[in-house]
């Protein structure tokens, strides 16, 4: 009897051997993303950045840092030597490498999958290339509307599952140790590197547009926002656990633009992606807007319906508290240049911060990128100020 059960034990295993596999298969060739996110990831270890996001109580301030794998690691600069950025992005086992980079280094409470917000121009046909000490260069920008006939918005999305690829491949490799952040442009930032052909000072064609061309504009933040909505929804399919929408050139809107050119299509993105996973049954992750430069819009941004707001150094913690209320959780905002203070210097600013914002709806950050020439003791002594400041 006991014999029998043993060996009807041994044969349910051998089957279940068998039968993985092919089930993997399956989940794999699928093209469902449904069924891509059943995929059994490891248990989370360090949840305090989603705690955070949803105003839980928090073991520890979290603390990440916006592009914390980059140029001022030597490891990245190595790496970086061997492949071109965007062969990096298109390339899970490379992608992972760079995200895993500064984990290794500093007790960090989030990862960011390393790619670009670059990458959906170029699923619309765009060339993208990234030139040294100049950065992204688009040699054929959009510069009338006619040219929006040259976007391939069919297929884009097939033309980015290398970044749903690495997401997942990441949410194994990190053994749950920390969350995975997945990320895009918006649609303002996206249409200004297009039109521009790379990053400006001023914008000054972008902003032609607004007034030129304002119906195409229109037309041409909404093709970005579909491909938005898609683009987020296959990173959280993908493993994503919480996503951050990049408004970095929203510092060249006034207020009144602002609220024309670049805050209805974040609540559309929103809004979108949440009907979107409700409808698959795929559980919500938290969603962060960083519209750099619009300090001006915080109670604006406030009512989009973000969990996170992120702020650039310019404002005030305590001002922004008061303006947002209490059940949004703010991300930010130290001085990217105070990253060059002496370390007690450093320690100060940060502890000083933490202090400001407090512990509750709070995630440490910059307030914009790290630069390359930061040394790297200034990041250890950043990530320890957070943690030991309450
Ligand atoms: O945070 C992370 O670690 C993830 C990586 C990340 C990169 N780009 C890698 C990168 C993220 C989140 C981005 C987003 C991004 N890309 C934004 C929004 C954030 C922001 O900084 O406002 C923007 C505007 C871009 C477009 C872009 N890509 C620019 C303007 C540049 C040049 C920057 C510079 O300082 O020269 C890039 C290149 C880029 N993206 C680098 C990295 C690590 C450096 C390029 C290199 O390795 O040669």
């Amino acid at each position: 009897m006991k014999d029998n059960r043993t060996l009807g034990l041994r044969l349910s295993f051998l089957l279940l051997l068998l039968v993985l596999p092919a089930a993997r298969m399956t989940i794999k060739n699928n093209n469902s993303n449904t069924l891509k996110h059943l995929q059994p990831f490891p248990p989370l270890k360090n949840d305090n950045l989603l705690r955070a996001a949803r105003g839980e109580v928090v073991d520890r301030v979290p603390v990440w840092v916006m592009r914390q794998a980059g140029r001022y690691l030597p490891e990245f600069q190595e790496l970086r030597k061997q492949h071109d950025f965007f062969t990096v992005c298109r390339t899970p086992e490379l992608a992972c490498e760079v995200t895993m980079q500064p984990l290794r280094r500093f007790d960090l409470d989030a990862s960011i999958i390393f790619s670009d917000i670059l990458v959906i121009p170029q699923a619309l046909g765009m060339t993208v290339e990234m030139h040294a000490g100049v950065g992204p260069v688009l040699p054929q920008p959009i510069c009338t509307p006619e040219d929006l006939k040259r976007l391939t918005p069919d297929g884009a999305l097939s033309r980015l599952t290398y970044v749903g690829d690495a997401i997942t491949m990441m949410r194994h490799k990190l053994e749950g140790r920390v969350p995975l952040i997945g990320f895009t442009g918006a649609p303002w930032t996206l249409m200004g590197y297009m039109i521009e052909g790379g990053g400006s000072k001023t914008m000054s064609k972008t902003k032609a547009w607004l007034t030129n061309y304002p119906e195409d504009t229109k037309l041409f933040l909404n093709l970005l926002t579909d491909v938005i909505v898609d683009y987020l929804e296959m990173q959280v399919t993908a493993g994503a656990q919480m996503l951050q929408i990049f408004e970095s050139s929203a510092e060249h809107l006034s207020k009144q633009e602002f609220l024309v050119w670049s805050a209805p299509y974040l609540r559309r993105i929103r809004d979108n992606l949440v009907d979107r996973l409700t409808k698959k049954v795929i559980p919500a992750v938290p969603l962060t807007i960083f519209a750099k430069g619009a300090g001006h819009s915080l109670k604006e941004q406030s009512e989009l319906g973000y969990d996170v707001i992120g702020l650039d150094w310019t404002v005030d913690p305590v001002e922004a508290r008061a303006v947002v209320g209490p059940n949004i959780t703010l991300q930010g905002n130290l001085d990217p240049q105070s990253m060059y203070c002496e370390p007690s210097e450093l320690r100060t600013l940060t502890t000083e911060m933490v202090h400001k914002f407090g512990k509750s709806r709070y995630i440490a950050n910059l307030g914009h990128g790290i630069t390359p020439q930061t040394p790297i003791a200034s990041m250890e002594v950043l990530v320890e100020a957070v943690h030991n400041a309450l």
